[in-house]
């Protein structure tokens, strides 16, 4: 469920019209809304109440700064990959101890800066990370505390370039050399080894992976607790698929994944940490693009967008698939039309959707991409100068630009030209 819906035949974010946003804003921008953020985070935590637990937010999937503060005020922890989005949980108010940081290759800078302002536990993903980290703990006289990531070898049966549980992906420990790896852990001097933790991939659309890969790290936690380490956290990750279609689509819901969570490593006493970024930011944002042409192919027509793969780069990234809607209702008996859905930039594969069945348009008409508040805006570019688009929040009646289109000076601005460069005038003739 979400709050994108057509009031008398107007699509509305909660409970403001989205053309009068673009009216203000100008398209394309990503409108978020806050009752959705809200609501998703809550469905998680209380699919997982009775359990000592914190949803840590994945930061990756949308990191304005709204919206972390939005979820750090309803009490979640925040799963980080990068001293950036470190920077940003902190900013966003977010306690050190409410922050673990995820990522297979981080820095010993990263690290520093993580130990001196607090962090809730490392999770570790190789045997040189771990000796790092234990060097750089030391030097400060700290101790960081950690939980190995673990790579179990289960299929997630998702898109390829998302999936990290199989033991050809560069992600965490092989679950078989594990044992091992603690016991070196629980040498080191700078190392307090807390729990075990395991990612397997994202958009998830059944349990079962989900089910292979927590049976395994229960197992693996009991035989750690037998090797005399003191398990008592486990951080499952995140990966809870979203339906991208409104149609036929019907991934688990978050109560049916904390009920797998509770049958699965509930008897293990320990504190339950998740993971989840798509499922609290995906549904709660939409992109919103404007008509700039409408175009006849030789197989069909193309819909040419203000929107393009730089602001939302899933679909030529994984082919994936997000619903496109008129922002002004369609006639319930309009005859659909296959489109190729396209934007301006200089490359095929510049393209949203090949032969999509939508109502006619016409230049000048709105557009809304639903299902993009996570991993939209924080993987858009300025690719053929242009700009990052605005992103609005809207909360009830009320709307806020949460981040502004950069002008085209302060873009050009960003570059320094060296005073040594040749210049045309200085060139020899
Ligand atoms: N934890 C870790 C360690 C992760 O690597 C990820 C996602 C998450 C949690 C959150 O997973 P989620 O609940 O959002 O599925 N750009 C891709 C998705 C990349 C996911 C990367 N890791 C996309 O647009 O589909």
């Amino acid at each position: 469920m979400d709050h994108f819906l057509y009031r008398n035949g107007q699509l509305h974010a909660e409970d403001v019209p989205v053309a009068e946003i673009a009216a203000a804003v100008g398209t394309p921008f990503y409108c978020y809304s806050s009752a959705t953020l809200l609501r998703h985070f809550r469905l998680f935590d209380e699919a997982l109440a009775g359990l000592d637990h914190l949803v840590c937010y994945a930061v990756k999937a949308n990191s304005n700064q709204a919206i972390l503060t939005l979820l750090a005020g309803a009490g979640a922890g925040m799963d980080v990959v990068s001293g950036g989005e470190y920077a940003r949980a902190r900013a966003a108010g977010v306690p050190g101890e409410r922050i673990v940081f995820s990522g297979v290759g981080k820095t010993r800078a990263e690290m520093r800066v993580a130990l001196e302002g607090g962090i809730r536990q490392f999770n570790v993903e190789s045997e040189p990370e771990l000796e790092a980290l234990s060097e750089i703990a030391a030097s400060l006289g700290r101790v960081a505390p950690i939980a190995l990531r673990v790579n179990p070898d289960v299929d997630a049966r998702t898109h390829a370039k998302i999936a990290t549980g199989k033991s050809e992906n560069k992600f965490g420990i092989p679950i078989a050399r594990a044992r091992e790896v603690y016991a070196a852990a629980g040498r080191l001097p700078g190392i307090d080894v807390v729990g075990v933790d395991v990612h397997i991939g994202s958009q998830l659309t059944e349990l079962a992976p989900f089910r292979a890969a927590y049976e395994k790290v229960a197992e693996l936690a009991r035989m750690l607790r037998g090797d005399g380490h003191d398990i008592r956290r486990l951080d499952l990750g995140g990966g809870l698929g979203i339906p991208y279609t409104r149609s036929n689509e019907a991934p688990p819901l978050p109560s049916e994944y904390g009920a797998l969570i509770r049958e699965t490593v509930g008897d293990l006493g320990c504190e339950v940490e998740i993971e989840p970024g798509r499922l609290i930011a995906g549904n709660a944002g939409i992109l919103v693009s404007r008509v700039i042409y409408v175009k006849s192919g030789a197989e069909r027509d193309f819909l040419i967008l203000d929107a393009a793969m730089n602001d939302l780069v899933r679909p030529s990234m994984y082919d994936a698939h997000h619903d496109i809607v008129p922002v002004v209702e369609p006639e319930v008996a309009v005859p659909l039309l296959p489109f190729d859905v396209v934007g301006p930039v200089c490359e095929t594969g510049d393209t949203f959707a090949r032969a999509r069945a939508l109502p006619p348009f016409a230049a000048g008409d709105l557009v809304a991409f639903r299902s993009a508040g996570a991993y939209g805006a924080v993987m858009a570019s300025e690719y053929n100068t242009r700009p990052l688009v605005p992103e609005v929040m809207v909360s009830g009646t009320r709307w806020g630009q949460v981040r502004a289109r950069p002008t085209l000076d302060e873009i050009i601005a960003r570059d320094n030209v060296p005073d040594w460069l040749p210049t045309n005038e200085s060139m020899p003739d």
